[in-house]
């Protein structure tokens, strides 16, 4: 960074004197992994107690549809029953007293009479096993070959003697539950058995009066297919209600590891934070202590590098060790001097006095001190276009200072001749700068470093300068971006806010 000696500012900004103070690590954090194992167990939780709600649902409708299925079987019976009774009584019961005198079914005319009747009005019907019994339990009719004389003691047979209402039996070939699992439900797996008294129809008295009994009646029904659709209706709501449960505890999930990627990536960047911190708090210190070091030695510094111009001068005739001796001490003094100058200038910078400043001209400066640079190593330069208004708002010596350090920079990465093309322009209420040259660019390894403050590859370099010129562009509002060129070379671009236009 060959600058000429600047005046250091006499108001040097002093950095923060307050140490930061380091949060107990990822206590929010932990708090937060905390609340999420909690929603992790209770999403498991919901999932259950959701399954279970599902099996009752299921097996609650389930269960009220095969009751109703089941109702309409037996309102269906009723009716039969009904019906049966009174078509027996019509059609059998009187024709065969008027005709002989009495009932007796061991006579075949009365039994195929008997059987007509029930055959045509059963016919067509899903009703099988009917058969008709004695006081004593005798089966004098059944549609079953062989039974007819036969004894068969059922309670419900009993019972229907006794009672006024049909009494249904439920017969089911294996359970309900294990019935869930087959498909198709076999046919007779289901039968529903109505018992029912056979009365005399009392036509004369009250309609609650029961005429005297005449038999028993019973007949079966195959309800398998009902049940069946009951089953399938169960099935049907327990795999939907699952399917949705399922739904909703995915998202759930989804959810939760979304948010526990996010608490991680938190957690992780809170670790680096607190890195950092304590870095830059060591560097913090570190760098107080060398700031008051080198402020310390930049006077002395000054005086031996003039009382060694001064002496040279004075002994330009003398013998060349001297002369060699003298200007070693002035050419490294100075160095020095540059040196310690840099690095106040980057750790204390100097508090900027705003103004208007025209960019053009203050590039035009900056080549017109680099022109000896410019042509000693042959590299043509490509200003901005025309004049045209480039006011920014800003610190004209500090701006000076960070262009002067990339044009610098740019001319010693040209070593055999190149170009230097720098551009202007307008991006809303910025103005962009940009600086392509045709050295090497950037190495893709140092592009993440360069900007560190000590980072350098030239044997004479402090590797300030691109720190100090970034923090100028901070103080003014600005950005630096650097980047290589497609066709080659380093691309440095500068952005500062226009100057409000007055008048
Ligand atoms: N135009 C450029 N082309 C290629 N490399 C560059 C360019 N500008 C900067 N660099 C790289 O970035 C490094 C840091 O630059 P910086 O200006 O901060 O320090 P320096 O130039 O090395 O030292 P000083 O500025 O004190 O002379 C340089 O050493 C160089 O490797
Ligand atoms: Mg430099």
């Amino acid at each position: 960074m060959g600058l000429p000696e600047s005046d250091h500012p006499p108001e040097i900004s002093s950095p923060a004197e307050g140490r930061p103070t380091l949060v107990p690590p990822s206590a929010a954090s932990q708090q937060g992994r905390r609340s999420l194992g909690f929603a992790r167990s209770l999403g498991w939780v919901t999932l259950l107690l959701l399954i279970i709600l599902a099996a009752v649902l299921s097996s609650y409708l389930g269960s009220s549809a095969r009751k109703t299925l089941i109702d309409g079987q037996q309102r269906f019976a009723t009716l039969l029953a009904d019906y049966l009774n009174n078509q027996l009584y019509l059609r059998f019961t009187l024709p065969a007293v008027r005709n002989f005198g009495r009932i007796a079914l061991s006579r075949p005319e009365q039994y195929y009479a008997l059987d007509q009747i029930i055959q045509s009005i059963t016919n067509g019907l899903q009703v099988d096993g009917l058969r008709i019994y004695a006081h004593d339990g005798t089966i004098t009719y059944s549609t079953i070959p062989g039974e007819p004389g036969t004894q068969r003691s059922l309670p419900s047979v009993a019972a229907a003697a006794k009672a006024e209402d049909p009494i249904f039996d439920l017969e089911a070939g294996m359970p309900y539950w294990q019935a869930f699992f087959q498909f198709p439900v076999k046919a007779n797996t289901f039968r529903l058995r109505t018992t029912y008294p056979l009365r005399i129809e009392n036509r004369l008295g009250s309609s609650e009066e029961k005429g005297p009994l005449l038999g028993v009646l019973e007949f079966s029904q195959d309800i398998s297919a009902d049940i069946q659709n009951a089953i399938r209706f169960q099935q049907l709501v327990l795999v939907v209600t699952l399917f949705g449960c399922g739904i909703l505890f995915t998202l759930l999930l989804l959810f939760i590891r979304r948010a526990e990627r996010a608490l991680a990536d938190r957690m992780e960047q809170e670790q680096l934070l607190i890195l950092e911190l304590h870095q830059n708090e060591k560097l913090a210190g570190m760098g107080r202590v060398v700031a008051g070091i080198a402020h310390e030695i930049r006077n002395p510094l000054g005086i031996i590098s003039s009382s060694a111009e001064l002496l040279l001068k004075r002994y330009a005739g003398a013998d060349s060790v001297t002369t060699r001796i003298l200007q070693a001490i002035y050419e490294e003094a100075r160095r020095l001097s540059r040196t310690v100058n840099d690095f106040l200038d980057y750790a204390r910078p100097k508090q900027p006095r705003m103004g208007a400043v025209d960019i053009h001209t203050l590039i035009s400066q900056a080549l017109a001190f680099l022109a000896p640079d410019l042509t000693g190593r042959n590299i043509g330069v490509i200003r901005p276009q025309a004049h045209i208004a480039c006011l920014v708002a800003g610190d004209k010596d500090l701006l000076y200072r960070a262009f002067y350090n990339i044009l610098i920079n740019s001319i010693q990465a040209m070593e055999h001749a190149g170009i230097l093309t720098i551009s202007l322009s307008f991006k809303n209420n910025m103005l962009e700068v940009s600086f392509r040259d045709t050295g090497p660019g950037f190495p893709a390894e140092h592009l993440q470093k360069v900007l560190d403050p000590f980072f350098t590859t030239k044997d004479d370099g402090t590797g300030l300068g691109l720190p100090i010129v970034n923090g100028i562009l901070a103080v003014h509002g600005g950005t630096l971006t650097l980047s290589n060129d497609p066709a080659g070379g380093a691309c440095v671009k500068v952005t500062l806010p226009r100057a409000e236009q007055s008048g």
